[in-house]
């Protein structure tokens, strides 16, 4: 048999519940107000099937009695050991039977068995329910995505943010001062939600670096490449925020270490190397000085240079040992170093720098979050420039998720013809003759082309 409740619409001075029973020969009821408060409750719609009753609670398990009557065990049917639903509790051994089978939460009838004063009422669970429900589909979407161009302004601000805060923050450490982390709050959400409505915007723009500010901007690209990292691996939204200022201040502690030394091109001697390694520790007290209690940016700090094989510092932590977030930024840290100019090497084409990590992943890296890491900046990531069969070279500049190898480009230059072409978009993913059919060869060095790839981003 089941209830159907039809709510009044502006429910009169006495509440009033009307409870239809779906048997032949209907029957309305009617309670009086004791039995029935005027809550929300009885204004809102719950969901028609809901059995719903004045005199039915909610209870957990643990709070049954002899004496209750079971009016709905409240889970699957097939999840109970009891052949019906509706009993009275006459013995201990069934409430021992309920709570063994895993069920949380019962609802009990209290004109049928003894009372639980303070428990809700059916309805007000039901009230709840939708409550939550409306508040679920009231959320709206925080951001809507863009496209590529459409997001390149913002994603350039939000870089510059970022960029100004970490020189800011490194500046007044070498002055003495003490890290303020004022104003960064602000600086993580413009980098997240770029990164949210088209994360291919500052991923191009973090490939590119200028070598005298390297710690800098090393600092703002992992910031970015950590929120989208933490996101692919669904994290959820204040810990993505979490990793994009732990990105953001991971290296904090350079700001200790003396310019010759951080600066130097040659190889470390193994002093300065010592001097090195302490910007780990360094950085961590300096995130704890400042007021910073979350987990994530402190690990972040402290093990970003542990390796799964114990060959890391300051511990030589081994995987387990490890933290995850710790691991994803070692993965993010490696490989925007190998992907940067440096006054000493050059640059690794991104694609490269993927290879690399995959190689390192045997021993040094997580393997598993250096292949999530890839899926998620893709195998030609956002800022590549591909050769195509057609001779054309092209920037990647959006991902296909169903196919890696297939991207969408803005074509800039014809080899064949060795010269520049208006640039235009390109989706590998989209079929012959509507402006696909053609696909990557290879991926290639701007050097090679004298191309500069800042021109076009
Ligand atoms: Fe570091
Ligand atoms: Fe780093």
């Amino acid at each position: 048999m089941n209830d159907v409740v039809f709510l009044l619409k502006n429910p009169p001075p006495q509440p009033i519940t009307i409870v239809y029973r779906t048997h032949i020969g209907w029957s309305a009821r009617r309670r009086a107000g004791a039995d029935c408060p005027n809550s929300t409750a009885t204004r809102l719609r719950p969901h028609a099937h809901t059995p719903v009753h004045a005199m039915i609670k909610m209870i957990p398990a643990e709070e049954l009695k002899v004496g209750m009557y079971i009016h709905d065990l409240n889970c699957d049917w097939m999840s109970h050991p009891f052949a019906r639903s509706r009993f009275e509790i006459d013995d201990a051994e069934k409430i021992a039977r309920i709570t063994a089978a895993g069920i949380r939460e019962v609802y009990i009838d209290t004109d049928l068995g003894i009372d639980a004063t303070h428990a809700p009422t059916a309805e007000e669970v039901s009230a709840q329910v939708h409550q939550d429900m409306l508040a679920i589909a009231r959320e709206p979407a925080p951001y809507a995505p863009t496209t590529y161009e459409e997001e390149l302004e913002r994603a350039r601000s939000a870089r510059k943010q970022a960029e100004q805060f970490v020189q800011r923050a490194m500046q007044d450490v070498r002055n003495g001062k003490a890290l303020k982390i004022d104003g960064v709050d602000p600086i993580i959400d413009s980098v997240t939600s770029s990164v949210m409505r088209n994360a291919g915007a500052l991923l191009s723009l973090v490939g590119i670096k200028d070598k005298d500010q390297y710690t800098i901007q090393h600092s703002a690209a992992v910031c970015a490449l950590m929120v989208a990292f933490a996101r692919h691996e669904g994290m959820p939204s204040d810990l993505v925020h979490q990793a994009g200022l732990g990105g953001l201040l991971h290296d904090i502690g350079k700001a200790r270490v003396p310019e010759p030394v951080l600066n130097k091109n040659g190889t470390y001697t193994e002093e300065e190397f010592a001097i090195m390694r302490r910007h780990t520790e360094d950085g961590y007290d300096m995130l704890v000085e400042t007021g910073i209690v979350e987990q994530v940016p402190l690990q972040m700090a402290l093990e970003h240079h542990e390796r799964e094989d114990g060959t890391g510092y300051p511990y030589n932590l081994r995987s387990a040992e490890i933290t995850k977030i710790a691991q994803m930024t070692a993965i993010v840290d490696v490989y925007d170093a190998i992907t940067a100019e440096r006054s000493y090497r050059a640059a690794m084409q991104p694609t490269d720098g993927l290879r690399k990590l995959m190689e390192w992943s045997k021993f040094h890296l997580n393997p598993y979050l250096t292949h999530s890491f890839i899926r998620c900046v893709g195998i030609y990531p956002v800022g590549t420039l591909v050769k195509l069969e057609s001779g054309l070279l092209g920037i990647v500049t959006e991902h296909n998720v169903q196919d890696l190898l297939r991207p969408k480009l803005k074509i800039i230059f014809d080899t064949k013809r060795n010269q520049y072409v208006p640039p235009r978009p390109l989706d590998l993913a989209r079929p012959l003759g509507s402006g696909g059919g053609d696909a990557i060869v290879s991926h290639e060095s701007p050097r090679k082309w004298f191309i500069n790839m800042e021109y076009f981003q």
